[in-house]
């Protein structure tokens, strides 16, 4: 298999769309046309965590942006935490993909990868309920070799590895530790294409620090959120799509 010529889709997480949205309690601006222009501009797919403090994305949006990937025929995958309510409405929205991410309520954003190993019973039947409804099921989990079997045994037919702590070091300057990260990501990408999972990343991920994880030859989604968002407020939305696109295919060497 010639890894190196498949290009990563870039699955655009419009989540900040809403905070920004719920930052005045009205309608603007809107997610769904945001998604859209994300769409327009070469987003491979839709992300967005339906939190269950409700704060960005909410339910009406949900169903609206599953009503609009379905229309744009673009794979919408829908972020929740192993909770009854939310994955009931997971169970009703059908989306193409889930991805279950740990939740804190007090965290800023979602810190490290969920436990798959410790919470092995609690996860299994939900993880098989949610694949027997149609949704191809992901695990956001660190890169660390048990976690990448209990996905597996717990039935994810994807792993999405969280790229934050890379990101931060990065950011800190802490090249050592970046370097030691971005080898267990290697190594787990390595290991969950062997045993069989889909590999994606996310959270954190930017311009700057892109191409290293868009090179890893297993992975086929990148997850990309707040980065783009924010850089939408400057070179806007659709550019920043093109140029993160364009440094995705530029680590591939696809012209
Ligand atoms: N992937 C997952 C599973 C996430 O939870 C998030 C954040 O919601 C992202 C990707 C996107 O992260 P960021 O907004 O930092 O790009």
């Amino acid at each position: 298999m010639h890894f190196e010529q498949i290009l990563p889709r870039l699955g655009v997480n419009i989540d900040h769309v809403a905070t920004l949205r719920n930052a005045r309690g009205d309608i603007h601006p809107d997610p769904v046309d945001a998604a859209r222009l994300a769409i327009e501009a070469g987003a491979d797919g839709i992300t967005a965590h339906l939190r269950e403090d409700r704060r960005h994305i909410n339910d009406n949006d949900i169903a609206r942006l599953q009503a609009l990937c379905l229309e744009m025929g673009k794979p919408l995958n829908f972020e929740l935490a192993a909770v009854d309510d939310i994955v009931g409405i997971a169970m009703a929205t059908k989306p193409h993909a889930v991805c279950l991410v740990p939740e804190k309520r007090t965290e800023r954003t979602t810190e490290g990868g969920l436990d798959a190993a410790g919470l092995h019973n609690q996860i299994t039947p939900i993880a098989r309920a949610l694949a027997d409804n149609g949704s191809r099921v992901s695990m956001f989990i660190e890169a660390v070799p048990h976690q990448i079997t209990a996905s597996k045994s717990c039935g994810a037919q994807v792993v999405e590895f969280h790229t934050g702590a890379y990101a931060h070091a990065l950011d800190m300057d802490e090249t050592d530790k970046a370097e030691e990260l971005l080898k267990a990501m290697q190594a787990g990408a390595r290991q969950a294409y062997e045993l069989g999972l889909e590999v994606h990343f996310g959270h954190g991920l930017t311009f700057e620090n892109v191409t290293k994880i868009a090179a890893i030859p297993e992975v086929r989604e990148l997850n990309i959120g707040h980065f783009i968002i924010g850089e939408a407020i400057s070179m806007g939305l659709k550019p920043a799509i093109i140029e993160m696109r364009r440094l995705i295919a530029a680590a591939r060497e696809i012209k």
